[in-house]
């Protein structure tokens, strides 16, 4: 695996695989590598994609300055991991490499933008936006991979790339998960242990939401979740919504025809996490 940390370097050995032939595959990430990220990289090899991964972690996405000191970082097992993965090439550009000037692009995203962690974090999507764009510029691959537990991350990238008309497909891959149940996450490991104890009813609720879905009205659903969660001492709900699939519009009735994604964040101490399932009706 080559490691590299200029723009213009990355061009360079990208233009070489290009030239033996084959598909560019781009998994960006900000580190802190688990299994999830991982089975990116595999679905991304599994193509037959040539396999550029980058490590940054972005500024302009976090809107609290804690969480973006407290962001799990640990570049060299992450470069042992992508290595024993297969990965061809690690991106890990410093901050002057990407951000030379300040961005003062501003995306919009209309209501897919302003719901949900658009709502609760304030410019995320925004960040987002910036250092993708400047990822995909800089990497120019065939194919982009993204982790669904980001759920409404996937939906808004797929919106930018077909707005920006990027030649490049973008492959949704699905939630990896702890044995209990817990979607893998950077965040995971600033989990006190008790906290991680507590961790799993995230993802229990949302079984609990598709075994109720159809059988009672979204409203008690919702407050099902709110008191389950609400009443754990250790847990404090964000949000909870049932939205549609593709426009992340929340409903209030369930109409089979919608597919639907039921999503979270709940706080556990200070660690926030997310979370969502495909409702199947
Ligand atoms: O999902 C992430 O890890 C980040 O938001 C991304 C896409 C790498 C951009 O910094």
């Amino acid at each position: 695996m080559i490691r590299i940390s200029t723009i213009q370097d990355l061009q360079q050995e990208i233009a070489s695989l290009r030239s033996r032939g084959g598909k560019i595959g781009f998994v960006p990430t900000m580190g802190a590598l688990h299994e999830g990220h991982l089975s990116l990289v595999e679905a991304c090899i599994q193509k037959g994609d040539h396999c550029v991964a980058s490590i940054f972690v972005n500024p302009t996405q976090f809107n609290d300055p804690n969480d973006l000191r407290n962001y799990p970082r640990n570049p060299q097992r992450d470069c042992e991991l992508l290595e024993r993965s297969g990965c061809h090439v690690v991106f890990m550009p410093s901050e002057a490499e990407m951000y030379p000037e300040p961005d003062t692009r501003k995306f919009e995203f209309g209501e897919m933008g302003s719901v949900m962690e658009g709502k609760h974090r304030p410019g995320h999507f925004n960040g987002v936006a910036q250092i993708v764009t400047k990822l995909f510029d800089a990497v120019q691959a065939d194919r982009a991979y993204f982790g669904q537990k980001d759920f409404q991350q996937l939906a808004i990238i797929k919106t930018l790339v077909a707005e920006l008309h990027y030649p490049l497909e973008i492959v949704g891959c699905p939630i990896i998960r702890e044995p209990d149940g817990l979607a893998m996450s950077s965040r995971n490991q600033l989990l006190s242990e008790e906290h991680r104890k507590a961790a799993p009813i995230i993802y229990q609720c949302l079984q609990e939401v598709q075994s109720r879905v159809g059988t009672c009205p979204v409203v008690e659903i919702e407050q099902y979740i709110e008191s389950t969660i609400n009443n754990h001492p250790l847990l404090n709900l964000e949000y909870f919504q049932i939205v549609e699939r593709n426009t992340l519009r929340q409903v209030s009735t369930i109409i089979p025809e919608n597919p639907l994604n039921a999503c979270i964040a709940v706080f556990a101490g200070k660690v926030r996490l997310i979370d969502n399932v495909e409702i199947i009706l």
